[in-house]
């Protein structure tokens, strides 16, 4: 193999005391990939984009990010964030700043970019995600959707080179959810690589690549979403997606 991956997952395992959440993981993501993981709830989704983004350290196995292994501790995990952007479920915008602080904040705080630069920068994700107009509301004054549009654009100013999206439209309100989902379509189109975690079936059907069905500690099931989600080879699976599919 001469190629290599924008992202590999080498046989990680990471434990909470005795409950072992990651028994041997193993994923790679290829640039302008769009992997989606699905599974129960506590299957450890957001637990694996957590070790990714050093938010966790793996118990085993290693992590590569183009190559280069950023679970060694010796790594800055500063250096290996700013080069991933990180969506959550609640946006975690401060309440306090205005839309466009929110978005220069941590490049000016802890990347060390310039504030003008980094306003120049944060107006243009803000076009980018089409809230240019906001740049000096509240996050109480934007919708839910919009303030995830925010969390969007704030993840994005680093030009990052792989992003990872935790459930992104889970606390948004149902017509909500269609501008979020709108944006990462959009993001995917113009070759960003992802890895998400989402429930939105008919949408990881359109933009996965690649799906992933964890399950006991390990990756049960993977592959094309319309084998995965519309042709299940392992039971386990099918049971998760009757479960989502009779909600
Ligand atoms: N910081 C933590 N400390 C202890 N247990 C945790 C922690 N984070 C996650 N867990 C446990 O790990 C398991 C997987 O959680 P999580 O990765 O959040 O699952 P998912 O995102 O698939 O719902 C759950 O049993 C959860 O309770
Ligand atoms: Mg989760």
């Amino acid at each position: 193999m001469t190629t290599t991956s924008l992202l590999a997952i080498e046989h990680v395992r990471k434990s909470f005391g005795d409950n072992v959440v990651l028994r041997d993981v193993s994923l790679t993501v290829e640039p302008g990939q769009c992997v989606v993981l699905i599974g129960a709830s506590g299957s450890g989704k957001s637990t694996l984009l957590r070790c990714v983004n050093l938010l966790e350290t793996v118990d085993d196995g290693r992590i590569l990010l183009a190559g280069k292994d950023i679970t060694d501790p010796r790594v800055s995990a500063d250096a290996v964030r700013a080069r991933i952007g990180v969506v959550f479920q609640s946006y975690n915008l401060f309440p306090h700043l205005s839309v466009i602080d929110n978005i220069t904040l941590a490049p000016v705080r802890v990347h060390m970019v310039d504030r003008a630069d980094a306003r120049q920068r944060a107006m243009a994700m803000l076009e980018r995600v089409g809230l240019a107009e906001k740049a000096h509301a509240r996050p109480d004054d934007l919708s839910g959707g919009q303030q995830q549009r925010v969390a969007i654009a704030r993840a994005l100013v680093n030009d990052p080179q792989l992003m990872l999206l935790d459930e992104v439209t889970s606390a948004l309100d149902p017509e909500l959810v269609g501008e979020v989902l709108d944006l990462l379509r959009e993001l995917k189109a113009e070759g960003m690589t992802m890895i998400l975690n989402t429930h939105e079936m008919g949408f990881a059907r359109q933009v996965a690549d690649e799906v992933c069905f964890l399950h006991g500690g390990y990756i049960h099931e993977k592959g094309p979403p319309a084998q995965v989600l519309g042709d299940p080879q392992e039971e386990r699976t099918r049971q998760f997606l009757s479960r989502i599919h009779s909600l």
